[in-house]
């Protein structure tokens, strides 16, 4: 797939199923996010992979989070499970630093636009991906238990496998909605 194809025709793959990225599928997605756009070079980012066993953590994670919010019954069960949707859930991260021109906004774009290309980069491999926050992303609980501080932020679960549906074919927008010429 071309890459003016891949990302005008992009989509989000819900439903996703074994396999998961392999290895070297894996290595790729993870030099795709590597290459964003980064003022300074500071790298603000941290890609936690989760698989396998992995996953069961960060649903033990998500499950202790609902509970702490008081969350109750199929709901709080639904959460340990959450992370198990795919084969693979990339946690990113944006790790601030501090640095007299680059604010921590752009070290969260830094972060959040590794997280589409590790998205593009799975898509443009035949896998399918979503890109989810919910409140997890926001819970204080979750955001200890990762080691996540201060102005870090979870920018997204990167859930990653095999897309069990083809993405529907979208609504075109009308860019002369969003467009104006200065
Ligand atoms: C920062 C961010 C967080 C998101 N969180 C969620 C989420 O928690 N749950 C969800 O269903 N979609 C979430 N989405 C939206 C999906 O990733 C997806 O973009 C949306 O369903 C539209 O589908 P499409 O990507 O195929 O256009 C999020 C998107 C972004 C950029």
């Amino acid at each position: 797939m071309d890459a003016i194809t891949l990302l005008t025709e992009r989509g989000s793959s819900p439903q996703l199923t074994f396999p998961g990225p392999t290895e070297a599928q894996l290595s790729q997605i993870v030099e795709a996010g590597l290459r964003a756009p980064d003022h300074g070079g500071l790298t603000p980012w941290e890609f936690l992979i989760s698989e396998g066993e992995g996953l069961n953590r960060l649903g033990d994670i998500l499950f202790e989070a609902a509970k702490a919010n008081g969350v109750e019954g199929e709901q709080l069960a639904r959460a340990r499970l959450l992370p198990t949707r795919a084969p693979m859930v990339i946690t990113i991260i944006s790790r601030v630093k501090d640095h007299p021109k680059v604010p921590p906004l752009e070290q969260h774009l830094s972060a959040g636009c590794a997280a589409m290309a590790m998205q593009m980069a799975a898509q443009a491999q035949g896998l399918g991906g979503m890109w989810r926050t919910g409140s997890y992303a926001f819970d204080d609980h979750v955001r200890q238990a990762l080691g996540v501080r201060g102005d870090d932020q979870i920018i997204g679960f990167l859930y990653l496998g095999t897309p069990k549906q083809t993405p529907k074919a979208k609504r075109k927008l009308d860019p002369s909605q969003f467009l104006r010429r200065l």
